[in-house]
């Protein structure tokens, strides 16, 4: 073999050749770490603010101007085709699924309507739409207070830092909680987004929800002391928790409160209200004093074993997403087994059919039990109506009111705690198994109330097959409502909006 050398002596253009070669190969390295370096530059450009935000801006798409990705994503919650086992993004009637749940909440709004929830994109409309709001004629008219709306729209804490501004910071909060939830119709109309979550000035995540700043400072921590991977799950928590209206706060005010003042597991809870002898509403047909869980989904997911490893909501609902070079947050929130690859991949090395799998057995087994309960505390509801009709007195009613009242609770925390059966199984399940324990406890006294009353047969139970049937047997006139909701979504909300839009029109937005 010749070496290079003696080639180079016999052809000497081989040797300009070469040097040729050499002079493109490192022209064309230096385009490719140019073309990196500006795709970076890009990177950051495109979050160079287009638009000025105003501290309580509550207009997704003024902020999309300056996050058009983020933005993006956001609208995606637009989107109800999945649907999983028990979940999704489609909107269920759960009622007609399950009509016993009219039973469950006989007197009580949730027995009018109740679906499963959606995208944060719909909360605003679907409030609207929900039977529970009634058809309000007058700001001043109506079932629900003001307060309802908040947990649905970034207008909320605008609404509240005009508020208080106008009449300070505590009065200001009473003043937005007082009245009636027609009240605010014209100024809640932007859904769920950025200025819930975020701080405009640096795009830090904030709490903006009263709520849950004073329950910490009742436990005796600060907030802001968190740390970001905390914050990742305290968004959240602004409003996937459970909470009640306190009504001896301040006058005529349905002051939004988080029952945590001992401690956060269902039993604690349950232990505050019944120290303060709260009710939500009382059963149509048992008159037990009734709790209504929200949705504990927050106080649930601390107990699970992702909450231990220090796994935030956002790990799992808005996982990272690459696109074009760039990395952002997926906004679109939604059920992570719709993408499982970003949102369990990046930490679980198992096949997607198999985490999948996972999911659904725990929520197979934990509904299970969820559906014996369920049946157990109809019946009890039943036989208690039964009770009063032969005569039973107060006295004699009050322990098995509050088997009622505690079993329902227990059976409610774990249905409404959205996502719970995965997010915390083992202590779902505990609490579904407490549940079947006092509701047992409650129907051995209802019969023996009901052999010394002279009575020692079966309760007949009502035919409730159907939701339509179910609200019939409870006295519900679901056709009038739905007529008059009908009137008040094409007279009443057109004029909301309209209001909205004027008001909207009329800030100025300036181009940066
Ligand atoms: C301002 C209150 C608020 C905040 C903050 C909030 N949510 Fe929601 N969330 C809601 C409401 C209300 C709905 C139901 C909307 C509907 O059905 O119209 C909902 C629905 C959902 C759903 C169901 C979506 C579907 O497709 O079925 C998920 C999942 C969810 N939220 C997760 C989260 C996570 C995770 C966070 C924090 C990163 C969060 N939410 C922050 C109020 C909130
Ligand atoms: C329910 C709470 C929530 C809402 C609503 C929300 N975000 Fe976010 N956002 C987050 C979380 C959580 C992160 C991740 C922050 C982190 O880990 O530092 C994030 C991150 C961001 C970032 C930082 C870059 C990135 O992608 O990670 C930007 C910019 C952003 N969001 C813009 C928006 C915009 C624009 C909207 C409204 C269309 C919005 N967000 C609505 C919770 C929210
Ligand atoms: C940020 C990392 C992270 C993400 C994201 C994550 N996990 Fe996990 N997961 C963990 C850790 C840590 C454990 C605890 C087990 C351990 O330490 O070995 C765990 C435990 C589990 C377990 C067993 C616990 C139980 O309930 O019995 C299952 C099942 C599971 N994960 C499924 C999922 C699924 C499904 C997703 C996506 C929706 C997901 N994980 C997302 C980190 C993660
Ligand atoms: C380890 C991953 C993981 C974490 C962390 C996590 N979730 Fe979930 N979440 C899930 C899975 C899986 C489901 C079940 C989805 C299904 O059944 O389609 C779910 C369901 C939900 C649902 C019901 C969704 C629907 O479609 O109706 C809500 C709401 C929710 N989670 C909120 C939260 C909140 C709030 C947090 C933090 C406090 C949180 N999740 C933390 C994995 C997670």
């Amino acid at each position: 073999m010749k070496s290079i050398n003696e080639h180079v002596k016999q052809k000497p253009w081989l040797a300009w050749l070469f040097f040729l070669t050499t002079v493109v190969v490192v022209f064309m390295l230096g385009l490719l770490a140019s073309s990196v370096i500006e795709r970076r530059a890009e990177a950051v450009f495109a979050y160079t603010p287009q638009v000025e935000l105003s501290e309580w801006e509550p207009r997704n798409e003024v902020w999309g101007e300056n996050y058009p990705r983020e933005f993006q994503s956001y609208y995606q919650t637009e989107d109800t085709l999945f649907r999983s086992k028990y979940n999704g993004s489609a909107m269920i009637d759960m009622l007609e699924v399950d009509p016993r749940l009219v039973v469950l909440w006989a007197g009580y709004g949730f027995s009018k309507d109740y679906s499963q929830g959606r995208g944060h994109y719909y909360a605003v409309g679907d409030l609207n739409k929900s039977l529970r709001t009634g058809a309000p004629k007058t700001k001043d008219d109506g079932p629900m207070p003001s307060t309802c709306w908040t947990c649905k729209s970034p207008d909320v804490p605008r609404v509240m830092n005009k508020l208080m501004e106008e009449h300070g910071a505590e009065e200001g909060l009473a003043e937005f909680y007082r009245g009636k939830w027609a009240k605010l119709g014209a100024e809640i109309v932007n859904p769920i987004g950025c200025a819930d979550c975020h701080d405009p000035e640096n795009m830090n995540l904030r709490i903006t929800r009263p709520a849950l700043i004073e329950a910490f400072q009742r436990q005796g921590k600060d907030i802001t002391k968190a740390s970001h991977q905390e914050m990742r799950s305290l968004v959240c928590a602004q409003c996937h928790v459970e909470y009640y209206f306190d009504k001896n706060k301040f006058e005529g005010s349905n002051y939004l409160t988080f029952p945590w003042d001992n401690g956060m597991t269902c039993e604690d809870a349950e232990e505050y209200y019944d120290e303060i002898e709260f009710k939500d509403w009382t059963h149509k047909l048992s008159k037990a004093p009734m709790l209504k869980a929200q949705h504990p989904g927050y106080e649930v997911y601390m107990t699970g074993v992702h909450a231990d490893r220090g796994v935030s909501c956002a790990d799992c609902h808005m996982p990272y997403k690459s696109e074009g070079g760039v990395k952002y947050t997926d906004h679109k929130i939604q059920s992570p087994i719709n993408n499982v690859a970003n949102s369990c991949q990046v930490c679980h090395r198992e096949e997607t059919s198999k985490l999948v799998a996972n999911v659904f057995e725990r929520q197979d087994r934990i509904i299970e039990n969820r559906d014996k309960l369920e049946e157990l505390i109809v019946r009890a509801h039943v036989e208690a109506k039964f009770a009063w009709d032969k005569g039973a007195t107060e006295a004699q009613m009050k322990d098995i009111l509050m088997d009622i009242r505690h079993s329902q609770w227990r059976w409610d925390y774990a249905a409404a705690s959205h996502g719970g059966s995965f997010h915390s199984p083992v202590e779902t399940g505990r609490i579904i198994s407490t549940g079947i324990t006092i509701a047992q406890e409650g129907r051995i006294k209802l019969a023996r109330l009901l052999a010394d009353l002279g009575y020692n047969k079966e309760v007949p139970y009502p035919d409730i097959a159907t939701k339509a049937k179910a609200q019939e047997y409870i006295g519900l006139d679901v056709k009038k409502m739905k007529k008059e909701k009908k009137e008040f979504l094409s007279t009443i909300v057109p004029k909301w909006l309209e209001e909205a839009m004027e008001r909207e029109d009329s800030w100025e937005v300036k181009s940066l």
